[in-house]
């Protein structure tokens, strides 16, 4: 089905009502014959991440299936990895509504969410309830699955200091259906969240973490990777820190970035004064920054997913060329519908055959 006439009905609607309305017949048709609706070809260009194999590096960001309720029909749009989340150890509302805003003259969003999500006792059982789950058991020789990330982060209602706890209950109620865990401390919209970025809150978590995730391997005899999802509002001095963090505690990878707090791109527009994480095209360049100052920091090798901003094709190549080695997205998708996936996977792969034949030329 054309996704602009959808989009047409869609962007006359409350943007949380449109979204609810498209998950929920997400839900009820995934799996059926109607999922033809929207399923898209899974472009094959395998990649190996933190030990993982990917048929793609194309990514669905955290924040769009916070309840891991959809997610056949999230596969069947032909990403490569699909990250739902962020959960929380309780259920909890959110904010209060409005708290989601488009800026279509940017191609943005504004969310300020507030980790809303049914608890992480009921997001497993989503997960468990899934097709996915299911033939994972039964993983096909052959093309690369999709992998699944869970994404991580704590109840509004625990206090700072307590913050450690909720991530480790719900790193451990999450780790046998993961193929990777995001530990998300970016968020903007939960108070002082960011504050866990900072130097000595970053080590004691990291290094809680790292602990916990030693434990689990031996207990599920299979070790998931653990990724830290940072937000693009750092300098270079506070995101080599990070980095330094990273590679002191072995953390598995990193997701690069969030939403961000700035409002310099959307100055004027309507919606641009609401609080919360604006993202889509104005977040593409500070998110590129960061991961660029990541793989300088890092060094190769070190696996670096981006996120931002990517609207086409072009976007998704220039978030590998800072040095990423996948990408992620979600306000493009609301933008550009799952076409998008497809044609940025495929921007990608004819980017690297590209590099690859300069390589050949050169040797
Ligand atoms: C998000 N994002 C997000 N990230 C996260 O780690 N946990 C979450 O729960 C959410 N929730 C969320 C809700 C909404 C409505 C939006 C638009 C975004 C952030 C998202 O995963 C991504 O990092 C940023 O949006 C930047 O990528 P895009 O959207 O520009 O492609």
């Amino acid at each position: 089905m054309p996704y602009g006439l959808i989009r047409f009905v869609l962007f006359r609607m409350d943007a949380e009502a449109a979204h609810e309305h498209t998950l929920a017949a997400l839900e009820r048709l995934q799996n059926t014959g109607l999922q033809r609706l929207w399923r898209q070809p899974r472009v094959q260009d395998p990649v190996t991440l933190a030990g993982l194999t990917l048929p793609n590096r194309v990514g669905l960001a955290a924040g769009l299936d916070k309840n891991a309720r959809c997610i056949d029909a999230l596969e069947s749009m032909g990403f490569g990895f699909v990250e739902a989340g962020t959960v929380t150890p309780l259920a909890q509302p959110g904010n209060a509504k409005p708290r989601l805003f488009r800026l279509p003259a940017a191609q943005a969003l504004i969310n300020r969410m507030g980790f809303n999500n049914e608890g992480v006792a009921a997001f497993v059982a989503h997960v468990g309830a899934s097709r996915f789950a299911e033939q994972r058991q039964s993983a096909a020789k052959g093309a690369p699955r999709m992998a699944l990330g869970l994404n991580i982060g704590k109840n509004a209602a625990t206090p700072m200091e307590r913050a450690q706890d909720d991530y480790l209950a719900c790193l451990a109620a999450v780790y046998p259906h993961a193929d990777y865990v995001t530990v998300n401390i970016s968020s903007p919209n939960t108070k002082n969240l960011r504050d866990l970025q900072a130097d000595e809150a970053l080590a004691a978590l990291l290094a809680a973490l790292k602990a916990r995730q030693r434990e689990l391997a031996d207990a599920h005899g299979r070790h998931v990777p653990l990724f830290l999802k940072i937000a693009p509002d750092l300098d270079e001095a506070q995101v080599q820190s990070i980095a330094a963090a990273l590679l002191e505690h072995g953390m598995d990878g990193v997701i690069a970035t969030n939403t961000t707090l700035s409002r310099q791109a959307v100055q004027g527009l309507p919606h641009a004064q609401e609080a919360g994480g604006l993202s889509g095209a104005p977040v593409r360049e500070a998110s590129c920054r960061v991961i660029r100052q990541l793989r300088a920091a890092l060094g190769a090798g070190f696996p670096i997913i981006g996120a931002g901003g990517i609207l086409n094709g072009a976007d998704a190549v220039a978030k590998i060329e800072a040095g990423a080695d996948a990408v992620q997205l979600y306000t493009g998708l609301i933008y550009k519908g799952p076409a998008l996936v497809a044609e940025a996977a495929r921007a990608i792969r004819a980017h690297g055959a590209v590099k690859c034949a300069g390589r050949d030329r050169q040797a």
